[in-house]
C-alpha cells in the first residue's frame, strides 16, 4: 500500500463522539424514517454525510472571526474577502451569499426562462433543482467514462465536448441563458476537470455566446488534480492554476462550505456588470445587502482566510491522500467503488455491491441504512432516490446509470483510524449482503426529496 501524507496539523481542540447500542441504533433509524437525513448527529459515530460546513476551522480562521466587522454596509470584512476572491477567482464582480445554491438561485431567477435548458458536465442536486424551479431543464453531458465505475480516465468528470456543440445545435443557441461545468464533478464521483476540457469548454460555449458559469465549490481540489495529472502543470500551483482556470469563464457560482473550509458561506461571482446589477438587487430582496449577502461580518473573514489555506499544497497533499487511503483500504477489501477515488469523497458502487436490489428498491439508500446500522457510520445515497424522476415528455421513470452511496470526507476532521474503522464496517456488510433489503417511499416531496423522504424496508 503506498503512504500518505501525514497530516499537516495537530488537534489542539476534540469534539466527543459515540457510538451507541445496535438496539438504539435501529430504533433511530425506525424514528428517521429510514432516511439518515432524520438521524440526530449525535447519534452518529462516524458522520460522512457530507463534506459541506464539517470542516474544521484553522486557528487562524477562529482570529479572522474575532476581527469580523459587522457593519451592515461596507464592513471591512467584505473588502478583505473581496481581495481574496478577486485574486484567486479574478472575476470583476461578486457577492457573499449564505451558501452555494442562493447564489445558483439568484443566477436561475435571473436568467432561466420557461423551457430553457442549462448544460454542465453534471449539475449538483441543488443546482438542478434551482434550474428545475423556474421551468429550466438542466442536461448533463459529462464523458462517457463516467458511467462506469472502474474506467481509470484521470479526469472523469470532463465535459463530453462533442455532446456539448451537438446538444446546442439541437436546442438552439437562444433556448440556452447559460452554461454551467462543475469542478469537481461532485454527482458524478468528485471526479476533476482537466484544465484543456475547461478550455475547450468555453471556446465552445464562447463561439455560440453562452455566458459561462463555473460551479467552484471544489477548486481547490480540482486544481491539485489538474497539478497532478495533467502534462505541463506539476511546477504551477494551486492558485495560479485556480486562477488559469476561472480565467476561462465569465462568472462562478461558489459554497465557501467546501473549499473555503467554513461552516456557511459562499458567493456568486462575475464579469457582466449588467447582470451583476440585477443580481444585487435579487441579493437584496433574499440575502442581504451586497457586502454581507446573508452572512455575518466574521463569515466573511472566516471565508477569506480560508480561501487561501484551501490552496495550501501540503493540506491538499493531504486532503486528496486521505481519501485515496480510504479507496485503497476498501478495495482491497473488495467493496466496489467509483475508480478513481474522487476528492472530497469515496462513492461506493451500491448497485454492483447489492445486485439484487432493483433501481425502483433503492440499493443505495438500502446501504446507506446498512452503513449506519452496523457501525453509526452515515454516508448519503446519490441514486436514484435523489435523481430518478419521471420524463418531462412521457411521464416513464428515468433513472441514473449508477446506484452510488457517497463517504464525504470532512476536512481536517478524520484521522486514519476513523477510516479503517469506516472500511471495516463495510466489509461486515460484504459479509451479509445477501441479507439487505430494498425500501419504498412512504413519503416523497417533488423536488429535492432525497433530504425529507421516508421510508420502509420491503417484505422479504
Ligand atoms: N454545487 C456543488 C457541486 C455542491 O456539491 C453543492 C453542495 C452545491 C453546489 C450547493 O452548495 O450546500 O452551499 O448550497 N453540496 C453539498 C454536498 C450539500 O453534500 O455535496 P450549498
Amino acid at each position: 500500500m503506498p503512504s500518505y501524507p501525514p497530516e499537516p496539523f495537530r488537534i489542539k481542540m476534540v469534539e466527543p463522539i459515540r457510538l451507541i447500542g445496535r438496539e438504539a441504533r435501529e430504533a433511530a433509524l425506525k424514528a428517521a424514517g429510514y432516511n439518515v437525513f432524520g438521524l440526530r448527529a449525535e447519534d452518529v459515530f462516524v458522520d460522512l454525510l457530507t463534506d459541506s460546513g464539517t470542516g474544521a476551522m484553522s486557528q487562524h480562521q477562529w482570529a479572522a472571526m474575532m476581527a469580523g466587522d459587522e457593519s451592515y454596509a461596507g464592513a471591512r470584512s467584505y473588502f478583505r474577502l473581496a481581495e481574496a476572491v478577486k485574486a484567486i477567482f479574478g472575476f470583476r464582480f461578486f457577492m457573499p451569499t449564505h451558501q452555494g445554491r442562493a447564489a445558483e438561485n439568484i443566477l436561475s431567477a435571473l436568467l432561466v426562462k420557461d423551457g430553457q435548458y442549462v448544460p454542465s458536465n453534471m449539475h449538483f442536486d441543488t443546482t438542478f433543482a434551482n434550474i428545475r424551479a423556474r421551468g429550466g431543464r438542466p442536461a448533463n453531458l459529462v464523458i462517457a467514462e463516467a458511467d462506469d465505475p472502474a474506467n481509470r480516465h484521470p479526469f472523469k468528470g470532463n465535459m463530453d465536448i462533442e455532446r456539448l456543440r451537438a446538444f446546442i445545435e439541437e436546442v438552439g443557441r437562444a433556448a440556452i441563458p447559460f452554461g454551467m461545468i462543475t469542478v469537481t464533478n461532485n454527482a458524478g464521483g468528485g471526479q476533476p476537470v482537466s484544465m484543456e476540457n475547461l478550455r475547450q469548454t468555453a471556446a465552445v460555449y464562447r463561439e455560440f455566446g453562452i455566458p459561462f458559469f463555473i460551479d467552484a465549490c471544489r477548486y481547490a481540489e480540482n486544481a491539485y488534480f489538474i497539478k497532478l495529472r495533467e502534462p505541463g502543470y506539476a511546477d504551477k500551483s494551486p492558485l495560479e492554476i485556480a486562477r488559469e482556470m476561472f480565467a476561462l469563464a465569465d462568472g462562478a457560482t461558489m459554497s465557501a462550505k467546501k473549499d473555503a473550509i467554513v461552516n456557511i458561506g459562499g458567493f456568486l461571482a462575475m464579469n457582466d456588470e449588467t447582470l451583476y446589477q440585477q443580481a444585487c438587487n435579487e441579493l437584496i430582496l433574499r440575502e442581504g445587502f451586497p457586502t454581507y449577502g446573508g452572512l455575518a461580518g466574521r463569515d466573511l473573514d472566516a471565508i477569506a482566510a480560508g480561501l487561501w489555506e484551501g490552496l495550501d499544497e501540503a493540506y491538499l497533499a493531504y486532503r486528496l491522500g486521505q481519501t485515496a487511503y480510504l479507496a485503497e483500504r476498501l478495495m482491497e477489501m473488495g467493496i466496489p467503488i467509483i475508480e478513481p477515488p474522487g476528492g472530497h469523497a469515496v462513492y461506493l458502487d451500491a448497485g454492483r455491491l447489492l445486485p439484487r436490489i432493483p433501481q425502483s428498491a433503492f440499493p443505495g439508500q438500502a446501504l446507506a441504512v446498512e452503513l449506519y446500522r452496523e457501525g453509526g457510520v452515515r454516508g448519503v445515497e446519490i441514486g436514484s432516490v435523489m435523481f430518478a424522476h419521471p420524463s418531462p415528455e412521457t411521464g416513464v421513470m428515468v433513472y441514473p446509470s449508477l446506484e452510488l452511496v457517497r463517504l464525504a470526507i470532512p476536512r481536517r476532521v478524520y484521522t486514519q483510524s476513523h477510516l479503517d474503522y469506516v472500511a471495516e464496517t463495510l466489509a461486515k456488510i460484504k459479509a451479509r449482503r445477501d441479507g439487505v433489503r430494498g425500501y419504498k417511499f412512504t413519503y416523497a416531496p417533488k423536488l429535492l426529496r432525497h433530504f425529507t423522504a421516508r421510508f420502509e424496508p420491503l417484505g422479504g
